[in-house]
């Protein structure tokens, strides 16, 4: 078991596949994959370049909405991992806006690959109205998730603790439900084995 999860660790390859703007454009492969969703500008891609160690993999920006479609990356020619375009892009038309949410929606209603969502929370700011609103809407699918608390090297550990202790009761009011969380900061790589963990147990791998 632990020789497993030692080997699973290893991101030996990741490669970029391709971007999808439909989900019919999204690679026909067998593999299990893991999603990441979140707020835009929450680090959904800079955890993705955490996890696998390579830099460039995922385009960051710190302008939101930096990645506007479905990016499918291969590890270990095993199993993907997606990065998905944030939610609430303050400065989007309503027109692109209902795209994404259009793109999101049809991904996770209808792509079979997909085992395990991680819903990114930024651990800097007390529970936020568009994360709640998108986890009401996620439990009424059937879809396994789990919290990924980003940036926690931004913020002293006591304020950060005290943020995710107030968001889970908030989330747990609206989903009740209480999902598995991780703390996570892409520059100090904190909860990267724990994330990578959950993804291999997800993806039964
Ligand atoms: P969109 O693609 O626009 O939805 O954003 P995203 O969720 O992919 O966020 P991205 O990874 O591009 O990061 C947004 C900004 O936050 C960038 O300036 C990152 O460098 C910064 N950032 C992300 N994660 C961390 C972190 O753990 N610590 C610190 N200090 N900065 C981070
Ligand atoms: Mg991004």
């Amino acid at each position: 078991m632990l020789m497993m999860e030692t080997h699973f660790m290893q991101i030996k390859t990741a490669e970029f596949v391709t971007s999808a703007s439909e989900v019919d454009e999204s690679p026909d492969w067998a593999h299990p994959e893991v999603a990441f969703i979140g707020r835009s500008n929450v680090g959904k891609s800079s955890i993705i370049n955490m996890l696998t160690g390579r830099h460039g993999l995922a385009k960051v920006s710190s302008t939101p909405g930096k990645t506007r479609l479905l990016n499918y990356f291969l590890i270990n020619q095993q199993w993907g991992l997606v990065d998905l375009p944030g939610y609430g892009f303050a400065k989007a038309s309503r027109a692109d806006k209902e795209r994404f949410n259009e793109l999101v929606g049809d991904y996770l209603m209808t792509r079979a690959q997909l085992r395990h969502l991680f819903v990114l929370i930024d651990s800097r700011h007390s529970p936020q109205k568009i994360d709640m609103e998108f986890l009401s809407r996620l439990v009424d699918t059937d879809i396994a998730f789990s919290l990924a608390f980003t940036k926690t090297d931004k913020l002293n550990e006591k304020k950060s603790r005290a943020n995710v202790r107030e968001f889970l009761i908030a989330q747990s009011e609206v989903t009740g439900v209480e999902p598995a969380t991780v703390m996570t900061s892409a520059k100090t790589r904190q909860g990267r084995n724990e994330l990578l963990g959950m993804a291999r147990k997800a993806m039964e791998l």
